[in-house]
């Protein structure tokens, strides 16, 4: 497997040779879309596709073959596609562009478990190979519930498809939920691996596509100022907070009954958790990258009694800005006695040296007081305070905030004199902005994912074992949560339930108001 920072695959000898941002243009392939008419093929993948297809990124003759149950016909595939693109896309748009992109445009309709429809893809694809050049490369996405994960895959493999002639790949790429705890995940993933190797598997957790999650790695690793203080000795405890605005409604069909742990803390959060706490890797490798994460993932353990550890809500009726919003049990599609929880918080501890002592403290929850996605390490005070309490008053926790999104940067909050001032201390922020610093505009994580998996880079996705791991920490909680009473609710536009503020209080914290 290729690491991380890879030479291009095509250089244009009109590159200026001090320009990084090399063009990583995928091999002849061809793509097989499973969930075509979901939300998220029609909000991410798509735009996606045609943003990599506006950047250069895909092969010539790339070809994206959509698969659903719609008896579409190809010219309404392409309206379906194009309308997508236009309302999404993050690229302009251009025609000549779309043209060619249009051209690889092929709609075979069918259900998951329908031997025939399975038998027409096979020779569409072989088709496609012979007159577009994909050569035999495909990467099958399946953005479906699991429980269709074992039909699809057992089509793939009894029509052929996911055999690979020699000097040619099969891939499939798999959305999130990965199971509903570590057993059903153990299960899924000894289906997809009964005809994938693992080493053709791409779970995506879309976070790890972000630009500013993979500065994780820069900021602590390029750099001498973090790593020295980034331990139990300087650091109090660190927060992980992925807020929404957003409600609920129109993905009941999705979320109730999977809730917000399962939803954002078993993937996402636990993903920024293992890139903020793991050792250095020996090197970017895939293999190398996923060893480190998956020992501070086995080193992880949620801390009991859960009682006062964790805390959970689910909204009710408020607002949100000016608007007017209601409950989720009042939202098109769910129970009106729906225990589903839409806020959830928790607090992990690492056992190692550098961690021992450290909690790690998780929320994410909709309807919140605004979007917000950020890691705070929040350090110890000074073991001697030299300024007397007055004059320090206003002086809070030195602390470190990566701004995952939106205003993607990294800001440091430490005391600063009052100007004027006798000796009067207090906090100041300073300020790293992505925007202000950098000119270029952040690609997408699904299309930085996509390439990769089309590009044989599996750095950024996480292996069956990382998956695993997750469960493992959070179905303790999970187990407590189903069997002690329900969520508390939380008015829309605030910042949850007030347990989640005492799980801190307890100790003398407080969770940041970002
Ligand atoms: C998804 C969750 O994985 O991430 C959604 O299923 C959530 O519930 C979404 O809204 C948020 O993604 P982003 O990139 O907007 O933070």
């Amino acid at each position: 497997m290729t690491e991380l920072n890879v030479e291009p695959q095509w250089t244009n000898p009109l590159r200026d040779p001090q320009d990084k941002r090399l063009p990583r243009i995928a091999g002849p392939s061809g793509m097989v879309l499973f969930g075509i008419t979901g939300d998220l093929a029609r909000k991410k993948l798509l735009p996606a596709f045609y943003d990599l297809a506006n950047r250069g990124l895909l092969p010539p003759g790339f070809s994206l073959v959509g698969y659903g149950r719609r008896d579409w016909s190809a010219e309404q595939f392409r309206d379906y596609v194009f309308q997508a693109v236009k309302e999404r896309a993050r690229t302009p748009f251009h025609d000549k562009v779309w043209e060619r992109f249009a051209d690889g445009l092929v709609f075979v309709s069918g259900n998951f478990d329908d031997d025939e429809a399975f038998d027409r893809l096979a020779e569409k694809v072989a088709d496609i190979d012979r007159t577009r050049g994909t050569s035999g490369n495909w990467a099958f996405y399946l953005s479906i519930p699991p429980g269709f994960f074992a039909d699809v895959c057992h089509q793939l493999q009894r029509s052929g498809l996911s055999h690979a002639d020699d000097n040619a790949w099969r891939r499939v790429i798999i959305e999130k939920p990965f199971g509903h705890d570590q057993k059903t995940a153990q299960h899924l993933n000894k289906v997809v691996n009964s005809v994938f190797p693992e080493e053709s598997v791409y779970r995506i957790d879309h976070y790890l596509g972000k630009e500013t999650v993979q500065n994780i790695l820069a900021l602590r690793f390029a750099n001498q100022l973090f790593e020295p203080l980034w331990n139990a000795r300087f650091i109090d405890h660190v927060q992980i907070t992925m807020a929404e605005d957003i409600g609920l409604g129109g993905r009941a069909g999705y979320y109730d009954g999977i809730g917000a742990a399962r939803d954002v803390i078993q993937n996402h959060l636990i993903q920024l958790l293992a890139l903020i706490a793991m050792e250095e890797p020996v090197s970017f490798s895939p293999a190398e990258l996923q060893a480190e994460k998956v020992k501070i993932l086995r080193a992880t353990r949620a801390v009991e009694p859960f009682e006062l550890t964790t805390a959970r809500g689910q909204y009710s009726a408020g607002w949100q800005g000016s608007e007017q919003v209601c409950g989720l049990r009042e939202e098109k599609g769910f129970d009106p006695a729906s225990t589903t929880e839409t806020f959830a918080a928790c607090t992990l501890e690492i056992s190692s040296r550098r961690w021992a002592g450290v909690p790690f403290y998780l929320r994410t929850g909709k309807r919140l007081g605004r979007r917000v996605t950020e890691i705070a390490v929040v350090f110890k005070r000074p073991p001697h305070q030299p300024f007397g309490p007055e004059e320090t008053s206003a002086l809070g926790n030195n602390a470190v905030v990566i701004r995952v999104q939106p205003d993607e940067g990294v800001l440091m909050r430490f005391g600063s004199k009052v100007p004027g001032s006798a000796m009067e201390v207090r906090d100041v922020n300073m300020d790293f902005s992505y925007a202000e610093a950098f000119t270029e505009q952040s690609p997408e994580a699904y299309e930085r994912l996509i390439l990769d998996a089309l590009l044989d880079e599996s750095s950024l996705f996480p292996t069956n074992e990382e998956v695993e791991l997750s469960w493992a920490i959070l179905d303790p909680i999970l187990h407590y949560w189903a069997e002690s009473g329900t969520p508390e609710d939380y008015p829309a536009g605030t910042w949850g339930p007030a347990t989640a503020d005492r799980m801190l209080s307890r100790s003398g914290r407080t969770w940041r108001r970002p």
